[in-house]
């Protein structure tokens, strides 16, 4: 489907903001909006221009067309930000007629493991490598990758088991990158100036989803219309807008960000948000503890999992649907006839219509009940629309942490962990 803009909106009629309270933020907003132009300017912060780049876009097709032909699948090995993006773009937007299938590798789990390593010869040959970190030494990413390439080596030989793979790291010498240039894998070069969280409109979700025969000139459209509707209208745009509601919303004590979209095909984008602003605007600020808890959930699935504790549990949550103008099927429920009295009122409906009147239902009962609620729209799951969902979370991110007087970009709070796990494993 060719979809037009506009590729989002965003309904905000049930997100009990009182119009004297946005006005309050106006100068906030605006200074926001000037710190984060200048980050931009400054190109501190990559992630605004991703939408315009051509020469990673040209290496992406270039390598993901070689590798199409050559290969029937992929496995994407990586974590977190080098993880959840190029999921996302797979779950939502593959078709599997048109390119490689994806499979991921991104939890250390022995079982799931074991299940991507025990392929045969035939197997193996028709089968690339992906491996995806920015700092080329996480644990997690760089543990599962040599258990991948061994089983790789061992199935097509060590010589062959070059071809099969392809790196996405940092393009500053870091030992990953040492390790593929030594190897002769193909480099692919993570941009410098992204983080994780931010990077799925860069070579990290492009390149996977470039193999798997998604448009991501179309995707970077979606995103390029999204970052040039905030340029043009500054802190009046759609996600400086969603921001300060939700900056006015935490103020007041709703301090869970639900994103419900209703479509099953959608389920990961709610993980790939709940990463970006759990990590981006949970910080640590003096001896302040600040951020909002994000929650993924999914329609209308949910409905009959999370919405009794968000329509009568404390009064402490934004719910953000996702509705899904058109689907690509129109599936119906068959003419019910005499004996089926009880169902007439699904009777013939298409699954459209029964997820839209869900939808409604909730939010509506939702705003009854006095709880904060908004709807995005997008008129139908295009590579348009999610790359303008997905550039639209990202700038929401950036006006949410400057409003909130946090750093986006950084994740102190990841280390202690890390550093832990490592020293236990040096002590085995
Ligand atoms: O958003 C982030 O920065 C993190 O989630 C990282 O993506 C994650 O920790 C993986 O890091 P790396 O790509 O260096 O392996």
């Amino acid at each position: 489907m060719n979809a037009r803009p506009p590729f989002l909106t965003y309904d905000a009629t049930r997100m009990h903001v009182r119009a004297a309270d946005l006005r309050a933020l106006r100068a906030p907003l605006t200074r926001a909006h000037t710190r984060i132009e200048s980050l931009r300017a400054g190109g501190e912060h990559g992630f605004f221009d991703l939408p315009f780049e051509t020469d990673s876009v040209r290496i992406v097709k270039e390598t993901a067309a070689k590798a199409r032909k050559r290969f029937r699948r992929m496995i994407v090995i990586g974590i977190g930000g080098s993880d959840l993006g190029a999921r996302t773009l797979w779950q939502s937007l593959a078709h599997s007629d048109k390119g490689m299938a994806l499979g991921f590798l991104g939890n250390p789990d022995p079982e799931l493991l074991a299940a991507y390593t025990s392929g045969n010869k035939l197997w193996w040959k028709e089968t690339a490598v992906c491996v995806v970190s920015k700092s080329g030494s996480t644990l997690e990413t760089m543990s599962m990758f040599f258990a991948v390439r061994e089983a790789l080596i061992r199935n097509v030989g060590l010589k062959q088991h070059v071809g099969h793979v392809y790196v996405i790291t940092d393009p500053n010498h870091n030992a990953l990158h040492k390790l593929a240039d030594d190897a002769g894998y193909s480099l692919i070069p993570h941009p410098l100036n992204v983080g994780g969280r931010f990077s799925v409109l860069s070579t990290v979700g492009l390149f996977p989803a470039a193999c798997a025969g998604i448009d991501i000139d179309d995707l970077l459209e979606g995103a390029r219309w999204m970052e040039n509707q905030r340029r043009k209208q500054k802190a009046a745009s759609l996600p400086a807008q969603f921001a300060a509601m939700h900056y006015i919303a935490y103020k007041k004590g709703k301090r869970m960000h639900v994103l419900m979209p209703y479509a099953a095909s959608l389920s990961e984008l709610a993980f790939w948000y709940r990463q970006l602003w759990a990590e981006s605007l949970g910080k640590q600020k003096g001896k302040e503890h600040v951020g909002p808890t994000p929650i993924a959930a999914f329609g209308a699935a949910d409905q009959h999992s999370q919405i009794q504790l968000y329509n009568e549990g404390p009064n402490d949550k934004v719910v953000t649907f996702l509705r899904v103008d058109h689907f690509t099927t129109h599936p119906k429920v068959p003419r019910l006839g005499k004996g089926m009295e009880s169902y007439q009122y699904m009777s013939g409906m298409t699954f459209e219509q029964i997820m839209h009147a869900e939808l409604e239902g909730t939010s509506k009962a939702l705003y009854e009940a006095e709880r904060s609620n908004g709807t995005l729209n997008i008129p139908a799951i295009t590579p348009q629309s999610i790359g303008a969902v997905l550039m639209f979370y990202e700038l929401a991110t950036a006006y949410m942490a400057e409003l909130m007087g946090v750093d986006a970009y950084n994740q102190p709070g990841v280390e202690a962990g890390k550093k832990i796990a490592k020293e236990i494993l040096t002590a085995s």
